[in-house]
């Protein structure tokens, strides 16, 4: 039986939404409250068993490598200075026996492009896909994509991580239809891009969480591009289900769109408020905040 044990990590979008902030570094970098975005993906993947971190990097990947390398310099001051708390915190950004590999993508030709810059290293096997700008907080649940593995593990087939969106927010998503409307597993039956509020099928969205199976590859090579000149990974997915069975899977926990101001601007309150640092002082802050307006 095949497990989950790679991930792709797709960094080399624009990240126009975020400029100047993400003129030299990539937007993954941005932090919520004391770690950058990838960081949280990283994590969330390494809960559900993966030990393979693929990166597809653009143009100011260098940062990115970085910080999954090790700190020489960094460590031997934290510990010259005795600051081991810090010094275990740069240590573990990423745990012992997960391997990081980069791969180039040279132009920025859509998503589907770059999860098919992972081919070569992915093989036949299952691998997940996790977009770190969409933070996915499992809260109580724990890792959204360890609730995806376990669904793959039962069902052995491709998982596509959705939720609910308001109907007038369908052109910003992957749109999937399925068989039965009940239950958070279900058997998609269609799956459009961006579409219209009036024609999509659904308002079940897409986020950025997938565990795809090897086929796709094929399906991304054979694939014309779509929206915007780029290469769809939604097309190759609507394309590989006319083969095999792919699932939706309604995920337990709450999505911040990390690419977007106001989506990140919320990750910042809520894991602030949480932060065993700065969560009660900043919620004094806020509260007297809200009393001053
Ligand atoms: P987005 O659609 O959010 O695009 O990409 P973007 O370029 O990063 O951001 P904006 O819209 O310009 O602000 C979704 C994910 O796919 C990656 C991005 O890094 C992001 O994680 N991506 C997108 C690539 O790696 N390569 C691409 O060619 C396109």
């Amino acid at each position: 039986m095949k497990k989950v044990t790679k991930a792709v990590f797709p960094v080399a979008g624009m990240g126009s939404r975020f400029l100047p902030a993400t003129k030299a570094s990539p937007k993954e970098m941005m932090p919520i409250v004391d770690k950058p975005l990838i960081q949280y993906a990283v994590e969330e993947a390494v809960a559900a068993g993966v030990t393979d971190l693929v990166f597809i990097t653009g143009r100011s990947k260098r940062a990115i490598e970085d910080h999954f390398d090790k700190a020489y310099e960094l460590e031997t001051e934290l510990e010259a200075r005795g600051k081991h708390a810090l010094l275990q915190i740069v240590r573990d950004t990423v745990p012992s026996g997960v391997n990081c590999i980069y791969i180039r993508q040279s132009e920025a030709l859509g998503l589907g492009h770059a999860v098919l810059c992972a081919a070569s290293v992915i093989g036949d096997d299952p691998f997940a896909v996790l977009l770190a700008d969409d933070l996915l907080d499992g809260e109580g649940a724990g890792s959204v994509m360890k609730q995806m593995v376990d669904v793959y593990n039962y069902n052995r087939c491709s998982v596509l991580g959705v939720m609910e969106v308001p109907r007038e927010e369908t052109r910003q998503y992957g749109i999937v239809s399925s068989e039965r409307n009940e239950g958070d597993v279900r058997r998609v039956t269609a799956i459009v891009e961006k579409p219209d509020p009036a024609a999509a099928p659904s308002t079940l969205a897409v986020v950025g969480r997938y565990i795809l199976t090897g086929r796709i590859f094929d399906h991304l090579r054979n694939l014309k591009p779509g929206a915007g000149g780029e290469l769809q990974l939604t097309d190759a997915i609507a394309s590989l289900l006319q083969e095999e069975a792919v699932l939706s899977y309604q995920f337990k926990g709450t999505r911040y769109d990390c690419g977007s101001k106001l989506g990140y601007l919320k990750a910042t309150v809520e894991l602030g408020l949480r932060h065993p640092e700065t969560g009660a002082e900043f919620e004094a802050y806020l509260s007297a905040r809200h009393g001053r307006i």
